[in-house]
């Protein structure tokens, strides 16, 4: 059976960060139960019927990490392509009665048979597509297990229960949606062997009115609801997925599945101006970021500048703090992370010190040019708060679209891609062109760094409940989402969902920007200011938010215009 490792604040490490008064603001300053509660349970997540799932057991007296099991095994189903029980997922979770705050980890880990080498040929380079492609390209998934794990610690009703909904949409099937169709049309060839017979209408796109049924999936579930994540990672289940995947040329053994547990980790918590914000710790570069790229704005004249001069900070603090994620980054289980110094404020201004108030820095090209496939890919986000005010804001993944491509056996599990997101070989770029080297080399059992940051904002208006998908734009995206609640003297969530994106990773050295919303003037001016512009032919991100009105204790969901059906954005 799956269990978890408890790592929570008695980790010496978060201890020593209280210490240095970095991160960490008190917990005495949660506030009871009673002044937590909302008028109403809020979910947003990217499809209706996941949506539909979470409410359901709402109602039927679960809590908000009921839901939350709802929801994820809900999206498994319907959102195939981007999710599900072959993948993994960040859990950022607030528990109204005590105030805890945690991170449920179920990133994926490298198998037992994954060394450094693993995507290299005999001549030690990277072979394309050899991390992103069937049953090689996956590793053990964390999702069956965290939604065990939320069941037995967090939850009030059995899981049995809360899987119901999902299990029923896998049995009698889902009507496709726009969104699904459009997605198969352009990621088909993504999809190997039995996962064609299972995803399209008998290998061609499916049209509207085309019913999604996974039977397969549905036994796969019903066993889980029966017995357990143990029926997942032991057993005839086991057997069979690591049958397939060695068939298919991969390296699962019986122990990698047996072997993978959850954990919990602590949050990362910072302020910024009136926020204090409470987002992903490693093996998520997230929460880094977040805090590094907030550090160094509060250390800018932000606030005071115009239009172009914002975006010239907020890409500034961008690119040092991506530069970092690349240099140091990597799964603080197995490499050593100088957290301390880069959430430090001499740090912070240090840094600030070297951006020109006008011009760009250029950033410096690596030796080897880095590979860039630059795929579309998915993964959702989902939030949620319940009566009680106990939150959730999960971000789960199977990476890029469809994942491997690879359905592990009789299962119905369409198994992930994640490998890609390790460094197959130093400084080459993976599929979203983020460069790693070797803080995220692949080990054993060690979990990729991930760019995945569910995240909650509060300040004296309310607070926020927010994530989004987007590969390496996820950070950006919800640094730009985080930037605009604050700066919007009235708080207005849809246009902050609305409002166009910009980007930039530290390589390659240009500010992407979605293909509608910033004016002419704002890209000459940035120009100006020695930048490469690229307009891209989409938008990217689906932002899945609830707020919480402190007055008046309304929940209210939004959802990003991106993601409504039929809409497509890249990433
Ligand atoms: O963990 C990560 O950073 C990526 N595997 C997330 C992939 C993603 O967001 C794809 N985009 N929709």
């Amino acid at each position: 059976m799956a269990q978890c490792i408890k790592s929570g604040v008695s980790n010496p490490r978060a201890i020593r960060l209280i210490a240095l008064g970095l991160v960490w603001w008190p917990l005495a300053t949660f506030t009871a139960q009673s002044q937590e509660s909302v008028q109403n349970a809020a979910i947003a997540s990217a499809h209706p019927f996941a949506t539909e799932a979470g409410y359901e057991i709402i109602k039927k007296g679960g809590n908000a990490f009921d839901a939350a099991i709802a929801v994820a095994a809900a999206l498994a189903v319907v959102e195939p392509y981007a999710s599900g029980l072959g993948g993994g997922g960040l859990w950022l979770l607030h528990r109204a009665s005590d105030g805890k705050q945690v991170m449920l980890d179920a990133r994926e880990t490298a198998p037992a048979r994954a060394g450094a080498g693993l995507y290299l040929d005999e001549q030690g380079r990277v072979v394309p597509k050899a991390s992103l492609r069937g049953p090689k390209a996956a590793a053990i998934p964390g999702v069956p297990a965290a939604l065990e794990h939320l069941a037995k610690y967090y939850g009030k009703l059995p899981l049995a229960v809360s899987l119901a909904p999902a299990i029923g949409y896998a049995h009698s099937g889902v009507q496709v949606d726009a969104r699904y169709i459009a997605i198969c049309r352009r990621f088909n060839s993504q999809l190997t062997g039995s996962a064609r017979r299972l995803f399209l209408d008998y290998g061609d796109v499916p049209r509207r009115g085309f019913i999604l049924r996974q039977e397969a999936l549905a036994v796969t579930l019903r066993a889980i609801a029966a017995g357990g994540s143990e029926r997942f990672y032991q057993g005839v289940m086991a057997q069979e997925m690591v049958a397939a995947v060695q068939a298919g040329g991969g390296i699962w053994t019986l122990g990698d599945l047996r072997n993978y547990r959850v954990v919990e980790r602590q949050p990362l918590n910072f302020a910024y101006r009136s926020l204090r914000i409470t987002s992903a710790p490693l093996p998520s570069a997230g929460g880094l970021a977040l805090a590094q790229s907030f550090n160094i704005l509060a250390r800018l004249p932000y606030t005071a500048a115009a239009p172009d001069g914002r975006a010239h900070f907020v890409i500034e603090a961008l690119r040092r703090a991506y530069q970092d994620r690349a240099r140091y980054l990597g799964d603080s289980d197995f490499v050593s992370v100088p957290l301390a110094r880069l959430l430090s404020g001499e740090y912070a201004a240090s840094q600030a010190a070297t951006i020109d108030p006008y011009f760009a820095t250029p950033s410096v090209e690596p030796e080897d040019e880095p590979v860039a496939t630059n795929e579309g890919s998915n993964t959702t986000h989902y939030s949620i708060v319940d009566r009680d005010g106990n939150r959730v804001a999960a971000t789960l993944s199977i990476n890029t679209p469809f994942g491997s491509g690879f359905v592990a056996g009789g299962t119905g599990v369409l198994l992930n891609n994640e490998m890609d997101d390790f460094s197959a070989a130093p400084g080459v770029s993976n599929v979203y062109r983020l460069q790693s080297f070797s803080g995220n080399e692949i080990a054993p059992g060690k979990r990729p760094l991930s760019s995945m940051s569910p995240t909650f904002v509060e300040d004296e208006r309310g607070i926020l409940i927010l994530g989004t998908p987007g590969g390496s734009r996820i950070i950006s995206t919800v640094l730009l989402a985080i930037l605009d609640y604050l700066d919007r003297p009235q708080l207005d969530l849809q246009a902050m969902l609305r409002a166009p994106r910009y980007h930039h990773q530290y390589l390659p050295d240009q500010v992407e920007i979605e293909p509608e919303g910033f004016s002419q003037d704002w890209i000459e001016k940035l120009q100006d200011r020695g930048y490469v512009v690229l307009k891209g032919g989409r938008r990217w991100g689906n932002i899945q938010a609830v707020y919480i009105d402190k007055n008046s204790r309304h929940a209210l969901a939004v959802s990003d215009p991106r993601g409504k059906v039929g809409g497509v954005s890249d990433y």
